[in-house]
């Protein structure tokens, strides 16, 4: 269904969507706005057929800050990004995003509207238009129907040339999307969620499959949205990890087990047995066949 949102967010979702993020403050402003937390998840657990998967689970992030979210196979990661999008509900405790909404009162595509962006669950890129096609696709996206039919404001496509740029992909704009290198499509999929407007964005292994310059460039990709973007990314890549993460959180059995620099979380004796232990069940199992 196409329309205007007759219920005003408590965030601006944005006129034209594309690239207001890139083009206003960080985040709207208004009383105590500067010091809130992006998001703060407070004794949240969810079970499965009983089993505790996120377990009273405390986890808070600032605005603007890059985040990265590490820990073995099992630990919950995905199951804590499905909670914060509102996909799946916990069954105690509170998630809070930008202070104010509490995320159990919204619906999935709620939640995107009022700014929570996912990769892998926008509108994904349509492989046989253009680069800059996939752009106006998602700009139409928040537009009424008139305006789908129309030519786009010369401020939105200001803002899609913001985006292009933002990810490395002006010149490739006449390019149809489905001749894209991996590396060029991922990054082609950030810039059509930076066109949604999102405040906080979250990634799940956003580098996997990449070679190293394209990590390298995702990285600073990354690095030039946070500030004006709250970024939480999944990341199994430690190299990764170590090049461009400042705060890492450790989730284990539901709980952070460790949170600090790339350093403090990789000289944390709990850390280190917890991945050891991994290390060696996963050659246990391959001894065994
Ligand atoms: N929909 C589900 N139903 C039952 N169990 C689930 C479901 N989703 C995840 N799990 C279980 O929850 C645990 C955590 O999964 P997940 O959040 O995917 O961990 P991670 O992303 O850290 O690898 C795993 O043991 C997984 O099998
Ligand atoms: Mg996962």
């Amino acid at each position: 269904m196409i329309g205007t949102d007759p219920h005003p967010s408590p965030l601006p979702a944005g006129e034209g969507t594309i690239g207001t993020a890139l083009h206003s403050g960080p985040f709207p402003t208004g009383e105590g706005a500067a010091d809130r937390n992006v998001l703060d998840l407070s004794k949240v657990c969810v079970q499965f057929d009983g089993l505790a998967v996120l377990d009273e689970l405390d986890f808070s992030m600032k605005r603007g800050e890059l985040r990265f979210l590490i820990g073995p196979n099992g630990a919950g990661k995905t199951t804590m990004l499905d909670v914060i999008t509102g996909r799946t509900r916990p069954t105690s405790g509170k998630v809070t995003y930008n202070g104010i909404v509490d995320t159990a009162r919204h619906r999935e595509h709620e939640l995107v509207k009022l700014g929570i962006g996912r990769k892998f669950q926008t509108p994904t890129v349509f492989h046989s238009l253009t680069v800059y096609e996939n752009f106006e696709v998602a700009a139409a996206y928040k537009q009424t129907l008139p305006m789908l039919f129309a030519d786009l404001p010369a401020r939105t496509r200001e803002r899609i040339e913001k985006v292009l740029d933002t990810v490395g992909l002006s010149g490739r704009r006449n390019d149809q999307a489905g001749i894209l290198p991996h590396g060029e499509l991922q990054w082609l999929e950030i810039g059509l969620l930076l066109a949604q407007d999102p405040k906080l964005l979250l990634l799940d292994e956003p580098v996997a499959g990449m070679t190293r310059p394209e990590r390298d460039k995702t990285g600073q990709i990354l690095r030039s949205i946070a500030g004006s973007h709250s970024i939480l990314v999944v990341e199994h890549d430690m190299a990764f990890v170590r090049e461009f993460a400042t705060t890492v959180t450790v989730l284990h059995l539901g709980k952070v087990l460790s949170e600090g620099s790339v350093q403090e979380v990789q000289n944390d004796p709990r850390v280190i047995e917890v991945y050891l232990g991994h290390r060696h069940e996963r050659e246990g199992e391959h001894a065994s066949g």
